[in-house]
């Protein structure tokens, strides 16, 4: 039953109900109004009479007698009378009389009566077959003595009649009314609704509402139409995030709007070859491998430094370069940085100073003053930059990590409508350890110019709101998961970053089986070797050294591996010219070397250490050939070293060791999750995976993929993208009522 027919029937109910306790009481009033009257006529009547009765009052005077009640049955409404004596002995009786109330009847009444000798008027409703009556027996006084009784019979037969018509009266008011109230009923939820309908389409356009009581639920219906929306767009989407949908996604919520990346690192970087050719290398970062499939569905600008030997050499006149080569989707747009610029912003306070402020990796932060200059003048060159590629009032802009705090409120100065996400790829410090910076309020400030901050984690962004907690006055919107600052709102969310899916390096490469026998072959190893493989940027961070010796702990504790286990180090140097970076280097190669000192035996070599650049090609193919991946950093935001190797095993082959303190644990559970500085623990995975059954292998493998596939890295951009979008929408909203609200101010 619909609800409007619902609450019909339960109103024609209640009306019911009422009517018949109307009907009930004015019936029993009703009645007793006509009993009383007809014993007022009765005594009336009698009393009219009462000389002409007393001088007639006796048997000889019979016919007089009759006479006189003849008389009194004038009355339409009475219809008998007789007289009985005080014995109760009849006197006279009118033609007609019912028998039945004879004197005889009459006087075992009132004997009935409580106080038969003190006579009184006696009144009784009798029936009859033509209908009701009402029966009275009335002394006749004379002096002191009573007489005998006039006995009247009244037709009461009209008080049904009355009745009858009452109730037709009531029932047809109640008809009416039911009728009358259920029609405007209808009419006023009608009316109401339609302008409730039309409000709330009125809220959804982003109109203001005409009535105020709208107002408090502007934002919930808003809320609910976007979320509506998102929810529509997804469902009819549908399926896995794919390239195209990231696309279609930009276009439908962002109306196609040109992204603009920037980031320190450029994707592809131009080096002059001693023979004086140029080679494209692909850099080893996390954050290129994630944007750059996310920059070729989207198209756009990618401004980056420019760091490479033959990068200048390679730009047009507008300092950009149409990427990836042949196939020109999007543009690098190269920013030139001067030594001293990039010796104080990146290796100075990026990577001296905000890298081990950011990772519990035993390292000291340092920070200077100049570092500092470099970096807030680099940022300000970035925004430049920016201000020169974008095309509109609103741009779209995603501001790529820990080198560029400052340029989201820079952006912001002067494009106050563009949409800055900002995304910190490595972790956020607890507030205490953050505090440490002496630039912190202005790291935070520069930060909350963003429209939207995201971290890897929820942990981090939860450090993040502590440390704007304890060093800014704002105000932290923890329903919303944003900081309000001067009116406005930076939302702070979790994006786990990922990979493109499928990755394009696997299609490139041969299957699992040839890249094995390849890459045994290459390292003149036996088609039996047992293979771990680790790649890294050779920073302290990602805990290499603690791998070796993990890896050392192994072959003393199962010297059954002694000569078949080896393992595979890609290492990427990185950030040389820190000193810190470079102690790094020695340290490794010297463990590396220890280790194959002691273990090694006729040619055999535990650790096969390779410090160089390596392609993404040559790693895919070693992924691929290895029966297990060491990931062991001692702090990370993410690592997707962790999901390349995950993406690499198409075979369903080889385990995952992951260090329980990168991002990427919390997503890739089938992994054998360790604790890298626990060397009986990491050991004992590295055997366990060594002893794997192929099944086991496969069900984690399976898994780990199925989520990859799923999580990947579209659908990392598409919810920021989306998540920007709906700001947009309520931007645009709100800055239409206010216009709206206050003209006058915005004109
Ligand atoms: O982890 C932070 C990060 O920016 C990564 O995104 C990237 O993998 C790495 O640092 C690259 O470092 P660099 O550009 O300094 O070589």
């Amino acid at each position: 039953m619909s609800p409007a027919l619902r609450f019909v029937v339960g109103l024609v109910l209640g009306l019911a109900l009422l009517t018949w306790g109307a009907f009930v009481l004015v019936q029993t009033t009703t009645r007793e109004w006509i009993e009383k009257d007809v014993r007022l006529r009765a005594e009336l009547a009698v009393a009219g009479a009462r000389q002409a009765l007393s001088v007639n009052w006796r048997s000889d005077r019979s016919t007089e007698l009759r006479e006189i009640l003849t008389d009194i049955t004038r009355d339409d409404r009475i219809m008998a009378a007789a007289a009985c004596d005080s014995d109760f002995y009849r006197l006279a009786q009118t033609a007609g009389f019912p028998p039945r109330f004879n004197c005889d009847w009459i006087a075992d009444q009132v004997r009935n009566l409580a106080n038969p000798t003190v006579p009184a008027s006696w009144h009784q409703t009798e029936s009859l077959p033509g209908g009701p009556v009402m029966v009275s027996a009335m002394p006749v006084p004379d002096s002191d003595l009573i007489l005998g009784f006039v006995v009247l019979v009244h037709d009461l037969s009209f008080a049904a009649r009355r009745e009858t018509s009452t109730r037709q009266f009531i029932l047809l008011a109640f008809a009416f009314l039911a009728v009358a109230a259920s029609m405007t009923t209808i009419i006023v939820a009608r009316l109401t609704s339609r302008s409730w309908s039309e409000e709330i389409r009125r809220l959804a356009r982003g109109e203001a509402p005409r009535g105020p009581e709208f107002r408090p639920i502007l934002r919930d219906v808003r809320e609910l139409v976007e979320r509506m929306m998102v929810e529509k767009e997804t469902e009819s989407e549908g399926g896995a995030w794919t390239p195209q949908r990231l696309k279609s996604t930009l276009t439908r919520h962002l109306h196609g709007e040109r992204v603009v990346i920037v980031a320190n690192r450029e994707p592809y970087i131009h080096e002059r070859q001693p023979d004086g050719s140029i080679k494209v290398v692909h850099p080893a970062s996390g954050l290129v491998t994630a944007l750059e499939p996310v920059m070729q569905a989207c198209s756009g600008v990618w401004i980056a430094h420019g760091g490479g030997s033959a990068d200048r050499d390679t730009v047009d006149r507008n300092d950009r370069i149409s990427v990836p080569p042949g196939e020109n989707t999007y543009f690098v747009r190269r920013v030139w940085l001067e030594k001293e610029e990039e010796r104080g912003y990146y290796y100075g306070f990026s990577n001296e100073g905000l890298w081990p402020l950011c990772h519990i990796a035993d390292a000291r932060p340092t920070f200077n003053t100049e570092d500092w200059q470099q970096y807030q003048a680099v940022n300000r060159k970035f925004a430049d930059a920016v201000c020169a590629e974008v095309d509109s009032e609103d741009p779209i802009i995603l501001v790529q990590d820990y080198h560029f705090a400052l340029l989201p409120r820079l952006i912001r100065e002067r494009l106050p409508r563009a949409t800055v996400i900002s995304f910190w790829h490595i972790p956020w410090p607890n507030s205490e350890r953050f505090g440490i910076c002496p630039w912190r309020r202005e790291l935070l400030e520069g930060m909350l110019g963003s429209s939207i901050i995201g971290f890897h984690t929820q942990i981090h962004c939860n450090n993040f709101f502590d440390s704007v907690d304890r060093f800014l006055e704002t105000r932290i919107d923890r329903e919303q998961n944003a900081v309000v600052q001067h009116g406005r709102a930076t939302l702070v969310r979790s994006y786990p970053i990922s990979l493109e899916w499928p990755v394009r390096w696997v299609k490139s490469i041969p299957s699992a089986a040839e890249c094995r026998a390849g890459v045994l072959n290459e390292l003149g190893l036996p088609t039996d070797a047992l293979l771990g493989v680790g790649v890294d940027r050779l920073d302290y961070t990602k805990g290499v050294e603690e791998r070796l010796l993990a890896v050392e702990r192994l072959l003393e504790r199962h010297p059954e591996f002694l000569g078949r286990f080896r393992f595979v180090q890609l290492a990427a140097p990185s950030r040389t010219l820190i000193e810190r970076y470079r102690r790094l280097n020695e340290t490794v190669e010297l463990v590396a070397a220890r280790i194959n000192e002691r273990f090694g035996k006729n040619g055999y070599k535990p650790i096969l250490l390779f410090r160089s650049h390596h392609e993404p090609s040559n790693i895919f193919r070693f992924y691929r050939a290895a029966d297990l991946c060491y990931v062991s950093s001692l702090h990370d935001g993410m690592n997707l070293v962790a999901k390349e190797f995950v993406a690499a095993r198409d075979d369903d082959r080889g385990v995952l060791i992951l260090s329980q303190f990168t991002g990427a644990a919390r997503e890739l559970t089938e992994a054998l999750i360790v604790n890298p500085y626990d060397l009986e623990e990491a050991s004992s995975a590295l055997a366990g995976a060594l002893t794997m059954t192929p099944n086991e292998q496969r069900e984690r493998m399976r898994s780990m993929r199925a989520y990859l596939a799923e999580f990947n890295v579209y659908r990392w951009a598409g919810r920021m993208l989306v998540d920007a979008a709906r700001i947009r929408r309520r931007e645009r909203l709100s800055g239409r009522i206010s216009e709206r609200l206050s003209p006058a101010a915005s004109a």
